[in-house]
């Protein structure tokens, strides 16, 4: 606490204040200014003396409209919500909660009226209100019973079936009140083997915020290690309770430390896949909170970091039958050739350089300026190599390795190959030797200096093959850390893609930042 402008004699007498304020719903910005405290000051407050984690006390809530407005399913891999969402019950008021738009969209695709969704993560009762609005039954929990007695009363509102028809499915609706209760999500003992026909969740992202004061078993408390290793339970149990062939979709993002991001979302990703689940889709899901003017731009280039804005929406399916313990082709070496012709620019603009994890460019010019924004960001002005993977033709195999003008600050490679269907031995190959090359070319990186690698997901099969994740998992090296995970995709392109593909166009595509030690 610093800067109090409002004095006290005790502390109690300045939470007494802070608390009526926040029952008046005075924002945290003019309580912060009044009473000299931070937004985390009064977040803890409110956790310890509500028990819960959120931002609006004594707010009673009016249900205007039962129904997001001009909703259109996402057809695409990125998923961007300007508004949060606020029909029904909904609000931001619990925090870290997630928007409806997401559930809906996830229950929508993924299970028929009057099927079973399984939320083990209920907080505020996001995806159940969904549920009872959308005649799917619902059984959702959380450890917090405070979490749980607010989902109660955001999912106490009057619905009729006939209402239910407004979602365009054709079959006939009921309303099926969500069954809610306090529970341990590593722990569906109580579930049946292959019972549920959907899991649609958002954990905490490790401990980067508290959802409890604390609570006996709230994962919100446990360090990313011990994170991943409990929320390996909930993943055994989940694929345990849902159906062969069914989806589980969950919700998470990474975080920083050190100005080098945590790669969260892929760990968690490889957390499930360990546990027998198949990938089906990969969304990234945009945030939109970030601050990307002012202050915020200055400092992104002063001490070059991006600001975190997407998360990650993994779909899991479980397999029909069981697979076998990982099946791979085994991959075949091309060779690499080596000319070269495109000219590098070397002048650092830093205007007009992208500050988010999220780069939106025009599809006519995304290259360029993908190119612009990783070598004037990355190679100080002071020179870099490209080394590109092509392939002529569909399925092509070979290789080809461009390596232009010898740069010591940034080797940046791309993977252009990648949109053209490879086969799951080009994969294999494909990391074997971006893997080659980033050993070999180590060396040559000056400390400090930077590798950045363009890749994409692709989809053999009917199935993600995650190739960022991929390339993270194998680019172990002592003195090369992960800085920055970016995601770039064209500016909008909905039209393209029509509604009743099986699967999401994979629209975007990844640069994996990684710095030389000093
Ligand atoms: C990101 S929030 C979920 C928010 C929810 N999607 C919503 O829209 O309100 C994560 C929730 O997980 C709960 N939680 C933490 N550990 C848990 C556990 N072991 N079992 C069940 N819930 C847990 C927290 O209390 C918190 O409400």
């Amino acid at each position: 606490m610093s800067n109090q402008k409002v004095s006290f004699k005790t502390e109690k007498e300045l939470q007494r204040a802070i608390l009526q304020e926040k029952t008046r719903g005075t924002p945290d910005i003019e309580i912060g200014q009044k009473y000299g405290v931070t937004f985390r000051y009064i977040e803890r407050l409110i956790t310890k003396s509500q028990g819960i984690n959120i931002s609006f006390l004594g707010v009673s809530k009016k249900v205007k409209t039962l129904y997001p407005k001009d909703f259109k399913e996402e057809q695409t891999t990125v998923w961007s919500f300007k508004q949060r969402g606020n029909w029904a019950t909904h609000s931001g008021e619990y925090r870290g909660n997630w928007s409806p738009y997401i559930p809906r969209n996830v229950i929508l695709k993924y299970s028929k009226p009057g099927e079973l969704v399984l939320d083990y993560f209920c907080g505020a009762g996001t995806t159940a209100v969904e549920c009872k609005l959308v005649g799917r039954k619902c059984i959702a929990f959380d450890i917090n019973d405070k979490a749980i007695e607010l989902s109660k009363k955001n999912t106490n509102f009057s619905v009729e079936s006939q209402q239910l028809t407004l979602i365009g499915e054709k079959s006939h609706l009921k309303v099926y009140e969500p069954k809610l209760s306090v529970s341990d999500a590593r722990d569906l003992s109580f579930l049946q083997d292959n019972s549920i026909d959907l899991i649609c969740a958002h954990p905490p992202y490790a401990n980067i915020l508290h959802y409890t004061d604390y609570r006996e078993g709230d994962l919100s408390f446990f360090d990313i290690e011990e994170f991943l290793k409990e929320m390996a339970k909930v993943a055994k149990e989940s694929f345990r309770v849902l159906k062969p062939g069914r989806q589980c979709a969950i919700l998470i993002g990474d975080t920083r430390r050190k100005k080098h991001v945590i790669p969260l979302g892929f760990k968690l990703i490889n957390v499930y896949l360990d546990a027998g689940f198949k990938l089906r889709e990969l969304v990234i899901k945009r945030q939109h909170n970030c601050k990307t003017t002012g202050f915020w731009y200055a400092n992104s280039i002063k001490y070059n970091f991006l600001l975190l804005a997407h998360e990650y929406l993994p779909i899991f399916e479980k397999p029909k039958t069981p697979l076998p313990l990982s099946v791979r082709e085994r991959g075949i070496d091309y060779g690499l050739v080596v000319p070269t012709l495109e000219k590098p620019s070397l002048k650092r603009k830093l205007d007009g350089l992208e500050t988010t994890t999220v780069w939106i460019f025009p599809e006519k010019d995304l290259g360029k300026r993908l190119n612009k924004n990783v070598i004037d960001r990355y190679s100080n002005g002071r020179g870099y190599s490209t080394i590109t993977f092509v392939s002529h033709f569909k399925n092509e195999m070979k290789f080809t390795e461009r390596n232009i003008q010898k740069g010591k600050e940034l080797i940046f490679i791309k993977s252009p190959f990648l949109s053209n269907n490879p086969s799951h031995s080009n994969v294999e190959h494909y990391l074997k030797k971006t893997k080659e090359i980033a050993s070999r070319e180590l060396p040559n990186i000056s400390k400090g200096g930077f590798l950045a690698i363009q890749t994409q997901d692709v989809r053999i099969d009917g199935y993600i093959e995650p190739l960022a994740k991929r390339i993270i998992n194998t680019l172990t090296m002592e003195n090369l850390w992960l800085k920055e995970i970016v995601v770039t995709t064209p500016k909008e392109q909905e039209s393209e893609t029509e509604a009743s593909s099986e699967y999401l166009k994979i629209s975007h595509q990844y640069l994996l930042i990684y710095e030389k030690a000093k």
